[in-house]
Formats: C-alpha cells, structure tokens, sequence
C-alpha cells in the first residue's frame, strides 16, 4: 500500500528527494492522476511498467516544470511548437518532438521522439520544481491505472488502483483534489510539417490551428471512425511504429469492469450516463448528469469508477456530439466500448 498524504513544504521536499532516489508517486495534475518516477532512473521506470502491467515498448510522457527543461529532452523543435508551448503549457497538453540522448529507449519505447508535458496542477508545478532543485530533470508519468483501465481522477481512485502493488515504506500519493478537466491531454505529433493530433483532448484541434495558423491534421478522427471489429480502414494502423506512436490502439483503454454501450436502448437496471437535458429511460439508473462539456469530461471517469462500486453490470453512454471536448469524450467512451 502507499499513503496518501496532503501536500505540505515537508511532504514536498521529501517526496522530491524520494523521486530522486527512485520512489514512485501518485501525482496529481489537471487532467489525470499519473504514477510518476524519475525519467533517468531505469529502474523506477521499470517499475512504473511493472506496477502497471503496462507492455514495455509503450513510451511515456516526459512531465517538466518549466520550459527552461525542455531543450534537456528534445531537439530541433518547431516553431509551431513553440507556439503552442507559449499558449498552452502549463496545461492538459502533449508535445511529441525529437528525442535528445537523455530520452532513453526505456521512455520511449525505442522511438526517435519523445512526448514532453508542463502540466497546470500546481502541487504537480511545486514538486516538478522541487525535484528540479535535487537535481531531477524530468518525471515519467503515465496514468495511474493498471494498463487499459479507468484512468483515476482522485488521489483515492490512485490508492484504489494502485495501492497494493506500491512500496509503502517509500512510494507516495499525493493528495490534490479531483482533476479539474478529467481527460487525459491532447498529444500533439510536432515531428513534421505540422501538427497532428494523436490523442483528442481540452486543447482542440480548433486551439491548435489558431495557435499556429497552420493546417491540423487530426489523426484521432479516423481513429474512432474504425468499424465495431476494431479494425481500421486507415493502412496506417497495420505497421507496427504506428501501433506504438498511437494512443490506446493496442487495446481497449479507459475500460470499467462494466460493459459500456454508447448510444444505444438502456434496459432496465443499466447505468445511464448523458447531457442533463437527456431523459433518463425507463428502469435505467441515472448515474451523472453533466450540463455541459466540460462537466462531462470532468466527471466520466469518477463516474465509471462509481458504477464499478455499484457493481452495475452495464452503462449506456449517450455521447455528446461536435467537435472539440466532445469529441475526446467520444473517443474515450467508444474505445471504454470495444
Ligand atoms: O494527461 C496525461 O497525459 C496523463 C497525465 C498523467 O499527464 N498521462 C497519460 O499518460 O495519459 P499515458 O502513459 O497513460 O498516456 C500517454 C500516451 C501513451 O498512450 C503513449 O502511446 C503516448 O502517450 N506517447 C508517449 N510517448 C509518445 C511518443 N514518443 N510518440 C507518440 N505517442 C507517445
Ligand atoms: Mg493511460
């Protein structure tokens, strides 16, 4: 088990100490909780896969505090990268660039790239600092889910997934209230001309082109466009570097023990998660009622998990339409469906 403890100077100093010498952390940030470790340390890192079951050749995300560390992890960056650094980061968003030395192959699973992010929560800011100041140059942090599960939006839904394969006498979760945007960030592919969204999320593809006034390619539309066979029409998916640099198309992801069916008849006794002013249908149990985009993103996962609690055995989602939030919540849900 790990604890989770509130964030207090000491708690922070210690915690950043401890990530130097290969603790692992339950850190919280605006979107998802992550299992964070130090990116140098090859042994925390194997050990984030292992408490994960995650499969080695997954690469992970690169957290830094400031963008004074970036050029530490990659190089010949864009200037349309830049430009989104300035307008988004610190913030729910991704940036895969070119790898420098330090990016080792047990980061990015043997790729020449790799994915870097300033995330907004500020206990994730306080302690990418602090670790900076021991010496640390970057946490890895994947979601803090077993591998294809919910990823948690809570310090206790991180104890609750997590908690038992941790080291209690040195691993830690750190409490930072619920994630305020709920979905895991959008990851932007900046390695070509330009920019192309891997993973759909509250930095839209609109935000995006506005940014850098450049053409979006938005490589997630074909994505959750594939037939309910899971296969795609998109040549792209059947090489294997593809399956890599693709979020989440290796397996179902953000799955709850539940079934879940988008968009279709709810029967009596299935959860039933849409828009407030969607009725709920007969016999159905109503399980969140979000009045807006951002309220259904923010409360999706937790709601998932809610429904696991309840040991309900099916949850119908009527999925927001547009693009945008709506469509990362229509990604998350269609993939949690396969
Ligand atoms: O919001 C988030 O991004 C959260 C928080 C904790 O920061 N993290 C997160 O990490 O969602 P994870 O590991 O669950 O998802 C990261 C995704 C992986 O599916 C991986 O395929 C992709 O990022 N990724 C990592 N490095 C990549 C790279 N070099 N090229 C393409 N995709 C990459
Ligand atoms: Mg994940």
């Amino acid at each position: 088990m790990a604890i989770i403890l509130e964030c207090t100077n000491e708690v922070l100093a210690s915690t950043a100490k401890g990530l130097k010498s290969g603790a692992l952390l339950g850190m919280p940030t605006e979107t998802v909780y992550g299992l964070a470790g130090d990116a140098e340390n090859a042994d925390a890192i194997a050990r984030i896969y292992k408490v994960k079951e995650r499969p080695q050749n997954h690469p992970v995300i690169v957290h830094i505090g400031s963008l004074d560390h970036i050029d530490l992890w990659a190089r010949e960056i864009p200037e349309y990268a830049h430009l989104l650094a300035r307008d988004f980061w610190p913030g729910p968003m991704t940036l895969v660039l070119q790898r420098t030395a330090l990016a080792k192959d047990f980061i990015t699973g043997g790729q020449e790239t790799v994915a870097i992010r300033i995330p907004a929560h500020p206990i994730a800011l306080k302690l990418l600092n602090s670790f900076h100041a021991f010496g640390g140059k970057g946490l890895a942090a994947p979601s803090a889910n077993r591998f294809g599960a919910v990823s948690p939006t809570s310090a206790q839904a991180v104890e609750a997934e997590l908690g038992q394969y941790l080291d209690e006498s040195r691993d830690v979760i750190l409490e930072g209230g619920s994630s305020l945007v709920g979905l895991e960030s959008t990851i932007i592919d900046c390695t070509g001309n330009h920019p192309r969204i891997l993973r759909p999320g509250a930095i839209t593809a609109e935000m995006v082109r506005n940014a850098t006034g450049l053409k979006v390619e938005d490589f997630t539309f074909k994505e959750i466009n594939k037939s309910a066979d899971g296969r795609s029409d998109d040549s792209r998916s059947d090489n294997k570097d593809e399956e890599i640099r693709v979020p989440g198309s290796l397996e179902n992801h953000y799955s709850p023990k539940a079934e879940v069916r988008v968009n279709c008849d709810a029967k009596k006794g299935d959860g039933f998660i849409a828009l407030v002013h969607v009725q709920t249908p007969e016999g159905a149990i109503r399980l969140a009622s979000p009045k807006d985009l951002d309220e259904y993103a923010r409360i999706l996962y937790q709601t998932f998990r809610a429904a696991d609690a309840q040991k309900i055995s099916r949850i119908v989602v009527i999925a927001p339409e547009g693009d945008g939030l709506a469509l990362a919540i229509r990604e998350r849900v269609t993939r949690a469906a396969r």
